[in-house]
């Protein structure tokens, strides 16, 4: 197949690239590098001993999306371009829905006019919203979100839903992203957060690698064993490999719409994760427990079942693996990618 994979400079985007293309695909990306440095593109051509054709343009731009779309020919699209900090979407709701719908009904526009009848769309495990019960599982109702950002998935759910099932030409797999973690393991691709990490491990990585002095754990009074929160991390490889079973497994999927859970199905607590990230960096990591942040639930994780029965998928990595592949890749790159 040919492939275009939005957001393919960022962190799972660029992950799932490689595996596209090791697949046997044909990838082209589209990215707009608001949050990616254009270095990556070299990074993954030295992994994969391929060109990657990049477009680099915002898919809101409809003239550009549809110039794409009559140039080149796509049998599939991947699509993870889209703004992603929850904090930052409270404060800025506007751009995030503007920017995370907008990109959406551009691309879909184009790929309906130029007949591409395949969609891999990044949801996250905070379409569940606060209510729902824990494993959480795909058929549960109604999808809510704390924040403008997972609003933005909720919303795009609903509407390609919704135009799948008025377009017997188009198939789209919603995957619902626990919390991903890791790098690959050659240490040359990662997450590299600009500013300062929002996100658990980023934060933990910087801190051991010295940039930050210490960790700050947000509230060890939950009902928690630990008293720290318990999320469902999942190794970034594992995660690009569910993209490829869902594009692979969209062509005979007998429903016009499927949602796929893509998590381990355990928790791991906030400081089994800092003693993991010890194991691995091979030293202690300072942090110090402060406040409860807003919004954070207690604990959460997948059923992952259903995409076990229906991909042949499963998470096989474990925390000790995700830090120390992301330990690798902030050892060799204590500044991320570099600016040229
Ligand atoms: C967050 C987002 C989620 C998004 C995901 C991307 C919220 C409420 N949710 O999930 O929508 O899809 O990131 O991966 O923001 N923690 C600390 N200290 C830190 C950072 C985090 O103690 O410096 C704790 C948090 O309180 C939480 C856990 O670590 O309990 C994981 O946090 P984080 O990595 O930000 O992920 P989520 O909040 O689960």
């Amino acid at each position: 197949m040919r492939v275009l994979i939005s957001g393919g400079a960022g962190y799972i985007g660029s992950h799932t690239v490689v595996q596209v293309v090791a697949a046997g695909h044909d990838v082209v990306v589209v990215d707009d590098f608001s949050n990616a440095k254009p270095t990556v593109i070299n990074r993954l051509e030295a992994l994969t001993g391929t060109h990657i054709p990049v477009h680099a343009f915002d898919l809101t731009d409809r003239d550009k999306t549809e110039r794409l779309f009559a140039d080149e020919r796509f049998d599939a699209v991947i699509h993870f371009a889209g703004l992603k900090a929850v904090g930052e979407s409270v404060d800025k709701p506007l751009e995030y829905y503007e920017n995370n719908l907008g990109s959406t009904f551009s691309l879909v526009r184009a790929m309906r006019r130029h007949g591409v009848g395949k969609l891999v769309f990044s949801s996250s495990a905070t379409v569940y919203g606060d209510h729902a019960p824990v494993p959480y599982r795909e058929d549960y109702e109604p999808l809510a979100a704390a924040s403008p950002y997972g609003r933005t998935k909720v919303m795009i759910e609903h509407v390609l839903s919704d135009v799948a099932a008025a377009d017997p030409g188009l198939k789209v797999a919603l995957l619902r992203y626990f919390n991903p973690i890791g790098a690959h393991p050659s240490g040359t691709i990662g997450e590299d957060p600009q500013g300062i990490p929002n996100n658990l491990v980023p934060f933990i990585a910087q801190v051991a690698v010295g940039r930050r002095e210490k960790l700050n754990v947000f509230g060890d009074d939950y009902p928690t064993a630990d008293g720290t929160c318990e999320r469902d991390y999942i190794h970034v490889e594992d995660l690009a490999a569910g993209h490829l079973a869902a594009l692979t497994a969209l062509e005979a999927a007998p429903a016009p719409v499927n949602v796929w859970n893509l998590g381990t199905g355990t928790g791991t607590s906030v400081l089994e994760m800092l003693h993991a990230f010890e194991r691995a960096a091979g030293k202690e990591i300072p942090y110090e427990v402060v406040g409860r942040r807003a919004g954070d639930l207690p604990a959460y994780w997948a059923d992952p079942t259903k995409a076990h029965e229906e991909l042949g998928w499963r998470a096989t990595r474990t925390v000790d693996d995700m830090c120390a592949d992301t330990w690798r890749w902030q050892q060799g790159n204590p500044n991320g990618y570099p600016d040229a």
